[in-house]
């Protein structure tokens, strides 16, 4: 059984478990902690290794992280810290670590895994896969393939972003009701139509759990599903991406390159406390 480490790093938390690769299931309970404030990368760094360490992990590790990332390096950062921005992503949490490992985008990650197992499964045309979370994550897919990094959360909707409208923590920050929300999201996907005319929409992030209040509510021509493997994807794509860079599987992972673990002592010192019974940190 193929099995690697996926980090799925998001603005509010960092969450981790072994992956079957094969089949897409998670092998052992995953791990959550919270992303730490201010998210820079040395105080990230730790809880990353922390995650490792949980599961006594040496191997290969495939990670998402919530920017454009390029050959393992960040490219922007909407809810994490700016000093991410030009940093080695991959590089520093191989540091941390000790473990190889390959980063991705985290939207592109979730939808690959969507494509692969979930609600993309056999899927041509135009997909684009939506992830409702801190932010707003794009994965757009043309007949299976990905379209890397686009950021389509950032698209304007009026005045404002779409993610500063629509994302799921604005709801919660706001209390907006169902149907308010839905009427953003709504305003939301039919100008993504207008511009993209995808057949498909899978809406992911944590919130698809709860896709019985809303997508009844949506008005696009183009199908609207909830992701199959509700906020799991992440976890699920970034093992995939960590094969696919290896150079073992099929899987139309995003585009990523790999750091290996350095053959000197961690110069990141590790985290100093965190729970290891799944319960959220504020590490
Ligand atoms: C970032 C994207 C990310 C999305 C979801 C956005 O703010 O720019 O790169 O995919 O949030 O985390």
């Amino acid at each position: 059984m193929p099995t690697l480490l996926g980090i799925d790093i998001g603005g509010t938390g960092m969450k981790a478990a072994p992956v079957d690769t094969n089949t897409g299931d998670l092998i052992a309970p995953r791990h959550r902690i919270l992303t730490p404030h201010p998210a820079v990368p040395n105080s990230m760094a730790r809880v990353f290794a922390e995650l490792t360490t949980h599961f006594d992990w040496t191997g290969r590790v495939g990670a998402t992280f919530p920017a454009v990332v390029k050959a393992g390096v960040a490219r922007t950062a909407a809810n994490i810290d700016r000093s991410w921005i030009g940093t080695d992503v991959a590089a520093t949490f191989a540091r941390s670590s000790h473990c190889d490992v390959t980063v991705v985008n985290d939207a592109d990650a979730a939808g690959v895994a969507e494509m692969e197992f979930g609600a993309g499964k056999g899927q041509t045309g135009v997909v684009m896969m939506i992830t409702l979370g801190t932010g707003i994550g794009s994965a757009l897919f043309v007949d299976g393939v990905l379209v890397p990094n686009t950021e389509l959360g950032h698209l304007k909707l009026g005045k404002r972003e779409a993610e500063a409208r629509a994302s799921d923590s604005v709801r919660q920050r706001l209390g907006l009701s169902w149907g308010k929300w839905a009427r953003r999201l709504d305003a939301y996907l039919l100008e993504l139509e207008r511009l993209l005319s995808p057949d498909l929409f899978i809406l992911g992030g944590g919130v698809s759990k709860k896709s019985d209040r809303f997508v009844h509510r949506l008005t696009t021509n183009a199908e609207v599903v909830p992701a199959k493997l509700l906020n799991e994807a992440g976890i699920v794509g970034a093992a995939l991406a960590a094969q696919k860079a290896n150079g073992t599987s099929p899987t139309p992972a995003p585009a990523a390159t790999t750091a290996a673990a350095p053959a000197a002592k961690a110069t990141v010192p590790p985290a100093p406390t965190a729970p290891r019974d799944g319960t959220p940190s504020s590490a």
